[in-house]
Order: structure tokens, then sequence, then C-alpha cells
């Protein structure tokens, strides 16, 4: 009875798992869950709005433009009312307009005036869902910060066999609980997080920077946000969306980074540095194009300000916690960096393994600690390793 309480908008599209959705409107209703029904105008065509509206004993929403008494906006006064928006089954076609951010009925208005949970779970044809436009839309749906659930594999409605079956009730059900009953034992903290990476200028048109995405930094923003913290979140200019209730600053060179998280730096309980500051930049910037000439251009590179190393002089009651992105010795390297910076943990990841590290989805990374403690994690999710840090952080406190 973990989501007794909670008020839960549910969205059904248009396919053949439609009829299930009746299945999670009423094992949500068992556990003292307010449901709104939102139905696409295709998923009327496999159910009836009447049976979601005998289950949930509310009204079923189908049109935008139709407001019950006393409401104005249908599709605002959903997202407002909603601790979570659960989509199922989601269409391929449904995918492709929540990726896009159309607003073309009420589903799709509601999820972009929404700022609670989003629960997506796609369900169609196996060769659909392996489409690559299916998985290009699913990929940025998680960079958009709604959770997306992978679908059973098994036999489907039309023949064949593989992914693209709504996951169980219980597995919605339980991810569901996960998202809303988010332990808020950050409330009262302020968090700043660094990400991404910067760009140091060698000409109006050129720059030099690296290959950080900002996915491990906004994964913990997201993280600490959920988890209660005031959280601030100092990126570099290429980065995903910026989760709901964090404070995003902009900044393009190391100079930018650094003077934004300094002047944040008195008012914060806990630094995290995930992004990948550039060490060096060019000691003249040219204010023309560098025209292309025979022979060879020489650049001279001066070193940047280490932000986390001025951190670490100036650290007063503050929990600083650094990255170590290495690609050989990597206990080693990072334990010289605890020392050197006056960390409270430092996060090594080897960024030469497959599938880990920059711009990727996964992180496989070790925490090291002061006192010499080793914490080794497998390859997870950065969501996951941003909360486990989270966790650690918890208890240094
Ligand atoms: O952004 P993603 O694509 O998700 O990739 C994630 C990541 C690989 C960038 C991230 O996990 C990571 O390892 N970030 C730190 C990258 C880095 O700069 O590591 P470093 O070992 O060079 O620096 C050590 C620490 O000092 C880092 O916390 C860094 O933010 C900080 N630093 C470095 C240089 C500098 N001038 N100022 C700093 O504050």
């Amino acid at each position: 009875m973990k989501l007794k309480g909670f008020t839960i908008v549910v969205g059904v599209t248009g396919g053949i798992a439609a009829f299930r959705a009746v299945d999670l409107v009423s094992a949500l209703k068992k556990q003292g869950v307010e449901v709104y029904v939102v139905m696409s105008n295709s998923a009327q065509q496999f159910v009836g709005p009447l049976t979601f509206e005998a289950i949930s004993g509310n009204t079923v929403h189908l049109d935008i433009l139709e407001s019950p008494p006393g409401w104005k906006f249908p599709h605002l006064e959903l997202a407002e009312k909603a601790d979570a928006v659960v989509i199922a089954p989601a269409t391929a076609n449904f995918l492709s307009k929540a990726a896009l951010g159309m607003a073309d009925d009420l589903l799709s208005a509601l999820l972009l005036g929404c700022e609670s949970t989003v629960l997506i779970c796609p369900a169609m044809n196996s060769k659909m869902y392996r489409h690559p436009a299916v998985q290009e839309n699913i990929k940025k749906l998680n960079d958009l910060g709604y959770s997306v659930l992978t679908p059973g594999e098994g036999h489907l409605a039309c023949g064949d066999t593989g992914p693209g079956r709504l996951p169980d009730i219980p597995e919605i059900i339980s991810e569901l609980e996960k998202d809303l009953t988010v332990n808020q034992d950050f409330n009262g903290f302020t968090v700043l997080v660094t990400a991404g990476a910067t760009r140091e200028p060698i000409d109006p048109v050129r720059f030099i920077s690296n290959k950080s995405s900002g996915k491990m930094g906004f994964a913990l923003a997201r993280a600490a946000c959920e988890r209660g913290a005031r959280t601030i979140l100092v990126s570099g200019l290429l980065h995903p969306a910026t989760p709901p209730g964090v404070q995003l600053v902009e900044t393009a060179t190391a100079r930018e980074m650094y003077n934004e998280v300094l002047k944040h730096y008195s008012t914060v309980d806990v630094v995290i540095k995930a992004a990948a500051v550039g060490d060096y930049k060019p000691k003249e910037v040219s204010g023309q194009k560098i025209k292309k000439e025979s022979g060879q251009l020489v650049l001279e590179l001066e070193k940047n300000t280490d932000i986390l190393m001025e951190l670490g002089q100036k650290k007063n009651k503050q929990l600083l916690i650094g990255f170590a992105a290495e690609t050989e010795n990597l206990e080693k390297n990072a334990v010289k960096k605890i020392q050197k910076k006056n960390l409270d943990m430092v996060v090594a990841n080897n960024v030469h393994i497959k599938g880990s590290g920059f711009n990727s989805d996964n992180n496989m990374a070790k925490l090291l600690f002061p006192g010499g403690e080793i914490k080794e994690l497998p390859l997870i999710s950065k969501s996951e390793l941003a909360h486990i840090i989270l966790d650690n952080i918890k208890k240094l406190k």
C-alpha cells in the first residue's frame, strides 16, 4: 500500500495492450490511489471509456477542449493534480510525439505541463520496438528525464515473438513506488553539481573541449533534487534536458565555471564536481578566424585554475566530492587527488572501459575515501550511480 494517498494519471494510447491498462487502474485503486484516466482517440477503439470510468471512479478525459465543470484547462489541471503520470501502453506513435514535445491532443499536452514523475511503458511489435527511430525516441525521452520501462519479451498479439509486451502490472506498480517514495534525506541541504565539458576558445570559431556529455552530472543533480536538496547545477554548454526543480547555470570556459562555482560556494553544503574541466587553454585567443597557412600552426597553452583544488583550500563546512577520469592507474591517481585537493570522497572512473565514462548512459566507478576505504561498483546506469554516491555522501554528513 505504498502508493496510498497519491494521485496518478494513467494515459492509455491505442495498442492491443490497452485492455491491460484496466488491470493497472484496478491495482492502483486497490492501493488507495486517486486515478484519472486519459485516453487517446485510438485507445478508445480498443477499450471503451466507460470501463475505465467504472474502475477509476472518475470521469475519463478524452479531449483537450472538453473541460469538466469548474476546470479551465484539462491538460494543466491534470498535470497539476498528478503526483505521477504513467503511460501504459505507450505506442511507437506516442513515443515519437512525446520525444518531439508535440501537444496535439490531451495526453501529449498534459506531459508538457507536467513537472511530476513520468513513467512510460512502451508496448508494440518487436520489429517496431527495435527500429532505430523508436530507440532514438526512447533515448530522447530518457534524456528529458522520463522513466521508460523496457517491454517484456514473449509471444505478441501480432504473432511475432520478442520484446514488445507491456511490462507486467506488478513491475509498473513497483517502478511507481520507487519513483514516488524516494527518501527525502537531502531535505534542507544545498548541493552544487558541476557537469559537462568546458570550452576554451582558440579563435571566434574554434575551441578546445572534451567528450563529456553532462550525463553523469545531470543524473547527480536530478537525484539530489529528487531527494529534497536545493540543487544548483553549473554546466558546460552541451548538456541533457534540465531536471525539473534544478537551478541551471550554463558556463563555457573553465574560468566562467570557476566564477560561478565560487559565487555559490559559501552557501552550499555539498559540492560534487563531475564536470570535465579543461586543464589548459590557449595563451592567446585570436580575435579573427586563424587562416590556413603553409607549415605547422603551434598553439601555446597555459594552465587553467584547478577549481576543485581551490575549493579544497577554501573548504569550511562543505563536503567536497571529486571525480577522477583515468585511463590507467585508477586507484593510485584517485588517491593522489583526495590528498592534493582535500576531498571527502572521489569517484574514480576508468574512461577506457567500453560502455562506461564519457557520453554513455552507464558508468563503472570506484568510490575512494580519505581513510583508505574503497568501494568497487559494477557497470550500472548513471542514475543508479548517482543515488549510490548520494547514499555515501549522506553517511559522511
Ligand atoms: O559527462 P559524461 O559524458 O556523463 O561523462 C562523465 C565523466 C567521465 C566526465 C565524469 O564521470 C568524470 O569523470 N568527470 C571528471 C572528469 C575530469 O575532469 O577528471 P580529472 O581527473 O581530470 O579531474 C579531477 C577532478 O578535478 C574532477 O572532479 C574535475 O571536475 C576537477 N577539475 C579538474 C580540472 C580543473 N581545472 N578544475 C577542476 O575542478
